[in-house]
């Protein structure tokens, strides 16, 4: 066994060196925006059945609902028969916290709320759940963003914050 110290290519040493500069500054960037700046991940919340979501529980009848003064759940049901979001129209007052839950009853959808960081896929079989609060009155319209099929661009509606 040699003593010498392993020799390692000048440039090889620099490619590491920027290899982990870059680690350390995205786990900084993630920390930052988890912690401090509260940009959320879109993840399934729960899985639901996509065949019975629309008989019973929170998503037969989808809208608003208050949990306590300020502050509400959203639940949004994406289809495809016909092409459209329930609602399609929801009214909060502003200063509203608002927890989204989406989920469609057939085919990949997506939901993206203008001027807010509202925005994710919408599968059948989970549940996609972010939460907002709307500091400024308006009107705030959602589209579905995935190619479901020759209605999506039928399927949009409208937050109004009063
Ligand atoms: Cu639903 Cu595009």
């Amino acid at each position: 066994m040699s003593s010498e110290k392993m020799h390692i290519d000048p440039y090889e040493k620099k490619f590491m060196v920027i290899g982990i500069v870059v680690l350390v500054v995205f786990a900084i960037s993630i920390t930052v925006a988890g912690f401090m700046l509260g940009i959320q991940v879109p993840s399934p919340s729960q899985l639901i059945d996509p065949n019975t979501v629309a008989d019973s529980g929170p998503y037969a009848d989808p809208g608003l609902k208050e949990l306590s003064p300020g502050n509400y759940e959203l639940y949004i049901l994406a289809t495809a028969s016909p092409w459209r979001f329930y609602p399609e129209e929801v009214s909060v007052p502003v200063g509203a916290t608002v927890t989204f839950h989406v989920t469609s009853a057939d085919v990949q959808h997506g939901f993206k709320l203008q001027d807010t960081n509202i925005n994710f896929m919408v599968l059948p079989g989970q549940q996609s759940t972010l939460t907002y609060t709307f500091e400024e009155t308006g009107e705030y319209p959602y589209v579905c963003t995935e190619y479901c099929g020759v209605g999506h661009q039928n399927m949009y509606g409208v937050i109004t914050v009063e």
